[in-house]
């Protein structure tokens, strides 16, 4: 089953809410599976595509934040990098990072595996 997309204090996103503290500088993670923080990705228009990025290195398990200036994930622990949609394009990261399905119900974003 899916899960709600929840804030840093366990509260449900809204599209409205997300947009409001992306555009307010804050990233674009939320909390998705199994908690984990999960990158909401926009097209051009702020429409919300159909897949999240687990933040989750898939080397050791670090959180790999947004690199905005290399338009890639940086994991700060052991170098890995991934491009823009998780390909991991330098080890030693061995997989790329996990992808939910993304969808909207009800104003909320919900995350599916
Ligand atoms: Fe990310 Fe090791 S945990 S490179």
């Amino acid at each position: 089953g899916g899960v709600t997309a929840k804030d840093e204090l366990g509260n449900d996103v809204s599209v409205a809410k997300f947009l409001e503290n992306r555009n307010a500088g804050d990233r674009n993670l939320v909390q998705g599976l199994k908690g984990d923080p999960t990158y909401i990705v926009v097209d051009s228009k702020e429409a919300i595509k159909d897949y999240g990025i687990n933040a989750i290195c898939t080397h050791l398990g670090c959180v790999v934040p947004w690199n905005v200036a290399e338009n890639k994930f940086k994991c700060p622990c052991h170098g890995s990098q991934y491009d823009e949609t998780g390909k991991v394009v330098r080890g030693p990261a061995p997989l790329s990072l996990a992808l939910a399905h993304t969808s909207v119900n009800d104003d909320k974003i919900v995350l599916t595996p």
